[in-house]
């Protein structure tokens, strides 16, 4: 049978098992103590984030469920959200040359929890980033507006990095969130861009990325047209 206890493991059905911590010499080991104890820890780290998650989910559906309630009106098409991979935080850290400490990681890489709101028209998405924002739990560590500031290639989306409390049997800790609102016609674009160019990296050919941003032009008088229609129509409940 096998040990689900975690104290004790047992190494071979010939050999007696022994504490986990304990090195018996002249026994080899089928999974070296040291690299469970990495796996472990890796698993509690990434765990932290996945908690996160989970509070700020909570808190843009009842935002959505109480909006669709008080106002019959629901300002959020889908909600996306994923825990990075290790292999994908690894890179990162590599790529930002940082060293291989859980502090160090969980200060730097902010976007290790990540979550998508995809909204109907633009003025949801800020209202959506202000009703989540000023809740005083959160706690905002910084905002970048590629709405109001598109990116050189057309990008277009809010970004917002938070802190949330999450309460562990241990106490009380603070995980790092990224929060991404857009609307559909941004998710569109930028899904598709990322499809499309990721292969290219930052050397997309000019031509290319002179008919991306064409494409981001057109998704955004799409946007406009399409909340004014709904404005028109529904005016002051609506999304402005
Ligand atoms: P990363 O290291 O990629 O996280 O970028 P950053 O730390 O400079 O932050 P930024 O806010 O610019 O981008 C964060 C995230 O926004 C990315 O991981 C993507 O999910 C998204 N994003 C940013 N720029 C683009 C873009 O040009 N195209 C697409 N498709 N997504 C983008
Ligand atoms: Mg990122």
């Amino acid at each position: 049978m096998s040990d689900t206890s975690g104290s004790i493991v047992p190494l071979t059905p010939n050999l007696p098992a022994v504490p986990v911590g304990a090195v018996t010499p002249g026994v080899v080991e089928p999974f070296p103590l040291h690299l469970r104890d990495l796996r472990d820890q890796v698993q509690r780290f990434l765990l932290e984030y996945e908690f996160g998650l989970r509070e700020v989910e909570t808190k843009i559906s009842i935002l959505r469920d109480e909006f669709q309630e008080m106002h019959e009106y629901n300002p959020i098409e889908h909600v996306t959200s994923r825990v990075k991979s290790i292999d994908s935080v690894l890179d990162k850290i590599r790529r930002k040359g940082l060293t291989l400490d859980l502090a160090t990681i969980r200060a730097e890489i902010t976007d290790i929890a990540g979550l998508r709101v995809t909204c109907s028209f633009a003025g949801d998405v800020y209202r959506l980033f202000v009703l989540l924002t000023r809740q005083d739990d959160i706690r905002v560590i910084s905002v970048k507006d590629y709405i109001a500031e598109p990116k050189e290639n057309g990008y277009k989306s809010l970004h917002a990095i938070v802190e949330v409390p999450v309460f562990l049997s241990s106490g009380r800790i603070e995980v790092t969130v990224e929060v991404q609102f857009r609307t559909i016609a941004m998710d569109f674009w930028a899904s598709l861009e990322h499809k499309i160019f990721y292969k290219y990296r930052e050397q997309v050919p000019a031509g290319l990325r002179e008919e991306l941003k064409d494409a981001a032009t057109t998704a955004a008088a799409l946007d406009a047209q399409m909340e004014r229609l709904h404005r028109e129509l529904h005016g002051g409940q609506s999304s402005g």
